[in-house]
């Protein structure tokens, strides 16, 4: 008797346990990758270039893809390497800078769509007067309000052909970040961490140069992300001597 009673009693106290085990929700911030993913080339997309499908008599189903995409294409990383021939590839980077904590910047209600608009240094000087320093090791996401027109590419690079036109990381503003924090990366919901108009790419070199990887077409939209601490899962495709790679995003 008593020893089924303590029975009853351990697995009551380790349904409870399980119970109160919830884990936070994640929340997705990538985009998925198809051949209609905006790029900026189109020798640059994900193609399907082979398929085999197999539907049996015998109700058995079977499907295997063969298929080629940039490194650059969708939601991806940049590693250092893409404009530092000595920075990190993208199998490089240390599993540690790509769990993380991260911060977002929103400025979407200053960029009211204007494809001009540049994050300058007062934009984080301003979110740490209300939001408290900005924490080190963690990775800035800067929300443009730019992820709802991904599914028109003109719309997302601001023209059909170069010059294009989208915001991004003004120079001032990536020389504040690599001189005064020590961050892991930096993310945008735009094609680039460089402006559209940008030729020189001063913030992609600036951001590679200190081994800062930059996370591109990030999806912000509607996402309700605390403005800090939260957790970041980054998991780029395990690209040996990779510039890059496409990437799933999670904020936990
Ligand atoms: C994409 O946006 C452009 C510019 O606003 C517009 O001319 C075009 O019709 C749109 N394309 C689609 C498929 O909605
Ligand atoms: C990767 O880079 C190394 C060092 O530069 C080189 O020896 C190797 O051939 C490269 N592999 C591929 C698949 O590009």
């Amino acid at each position: 008797m008593y020893i089924i009673k303590i029975y009853y009693l351990l697995f009551a106290v380790i349904e409870i346990r399980a119970k109160s085990y919830n884990l936070p929700k994640p929340i997705d911030l990538s985009h998925s990758l198809d051949e209609d993913t905006p790029n900026w080339d189109k020798n640059f997309k994900f193609r399907l270039i082979d398929q085999d499908k197999q539907e049996l008599s015998n109700g058995m189903f079977y499907i295997k893809n063969n298929f080629i995409a940039a490194e650059h294409g969708s939601t991806h990383l940049d590693a250092p390497f893409h404009f530092n021939k000595n920075g990190w590839k993208t199998a490089d980077i240390p599993i540690d800078n790509l769990i993380s904590s991260g911060i977002v910047i929103d400025v979407s209600n200053k960029v009211k769509n204007n494809g001009d608009f540049e994050l300058l240094p007062e934009h984080l000087e301003e979110w740490e007067k209300i939001h408290r320093e900005i924490p080190q090791n963690t990775v800035i996401l800067v929300n443009f309000g730019w992820s709802s027109k991904y599914n028109n590419r003109t719309m997302y690079y601001g023209n059909a052909e170069p010059p294009y036109q989208f915001p991004g990381i003004s120079a001032a503003a990536a020389e504040w970040i690599i001189n005064t924090k020590k961050v892991l990366g930096v993310g945008v919901d735009t094609p680039s961490t460089d402006c559209g108009k940008s030729t020189t790419y001063p913030t992609h070199r600036i951001l590679s140069a200190n081994n800062i990887f930059g996370l591109e077409n990030v999806d912000l939209e509607n996402k309700n992300l605390p403005s800090r601490d939260f957790d970041l899962i980054i998991l780029p495709v395990k690209i040996k001597n990779g510039s890059g790679g496409p990437c799933r995003i999670v904020a936990v």
